[in-house]
């Protein structure tokens, strides 16, 4: 598969970032990027408005748009549940219940950017720390971007495999997350009682070159579980 203009200029535009300008370097003109990657300036706008949302770069009124510095904190970066298990101090660990290709369905479909009827890997598998279910997950990855991912193990980090198998790294992802209650079959996986609270976290996390590559429904047990989530104010909305 080839590479749009748009992916080639968002993946030049994370290089500048990550390795080739210090934290407030400029970075060059909207003109200049619609010029060298043959995309309107306005395509070259909102590839920054993302980036500015992402808090990697900032952009003052007639100076240009420069590198932000790395955040500092951890709760807003993509993380797996095994990062955050070991940050917790516990030991991660999956028991896979299903590993299947299945058509995609309208929904999956949609968040992946495939037809329903494209092929996708449905995995379920319980999460445990230190032993203890913590949470069930349904993952599904669009097939065409995971061949043979099914005749590979699964006992420990899937997003570890996808970097380390398929260059795929995760780099963003949308999520949200709401209260639930736990159905009788779930709360048996996870040692809990019927129609107790939890948090159910939807993720459709894209890759480095900005394609949708999972989406996943992850059912946290609420009593042992808690998020985390920076809020940061605008800093160039004009007001003080
Ligand atoms: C979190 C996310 C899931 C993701 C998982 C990967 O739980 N909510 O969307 O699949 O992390 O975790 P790991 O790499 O430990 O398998």
């Amino acid at each position: 598969m080839t590479a749009t203009k748009h992916e080639l200029l968002r993946s030049h535009l994370q290089n500048l970032i990550e390795r080739e300008l210090a934290p407030d370097e400029r970075l060059p003109t909207e003109r200049d990027l619609a010029q060298e990657f043959g995309v309107s300036r306005m395509t070259v706008r909102q590839a920054l408005e993302r980036l500015e949302n992402e808090r990697r770069v900032y952009r003052v009124r007639g100076a240009g748009t420069f590198v932000a510095r790395p955040a500092i904190t951890k709760s807003i970066e993509l993380t797996s549940f095994s990062d955050d298990m070991r940050r917790r101090g516990l030991a991660p660990g999956a028991h896979l219940r299903t590993a299947e290709s299945v058509p995609a369905g309208a929904s999956v479909g949609f968040a992946l950017g495939l037809s329903p009827a494209d092929e996708v890997v449905h995995l379920e598998r319980v999460r445990t720390a230190d032993g203890v279910p913590m949470c069930i997950e349904h993952t599904y990855l669009a097939a065409a971007l995971v061949p043979k991912l099914l005749d590979r193990p699964f006992d420990n980090s899937l997003y570890d495999l996808l970097r380390d198998q398929y260059h795929i790294r995760l780099v963003r992802a949308e999520q949200s997350i709401r209260a639930t209650v736990l159905d009788e079959a779930t709360a048996t996986l996870l040692q809990v009682p019927a129609f107790s609270p939890a948090l159910l976290v939807e993720r459709t996390a894209y890759d480095q070159r900005d394609r949708p590559v999972e989406r996943a429904m992850s059912t946290y047990r609420g009593d042992r579980y808690a998020f985390e989530i920076e809020v940061v104010r605008p800093a160039t909305d004009g007001t003080a």
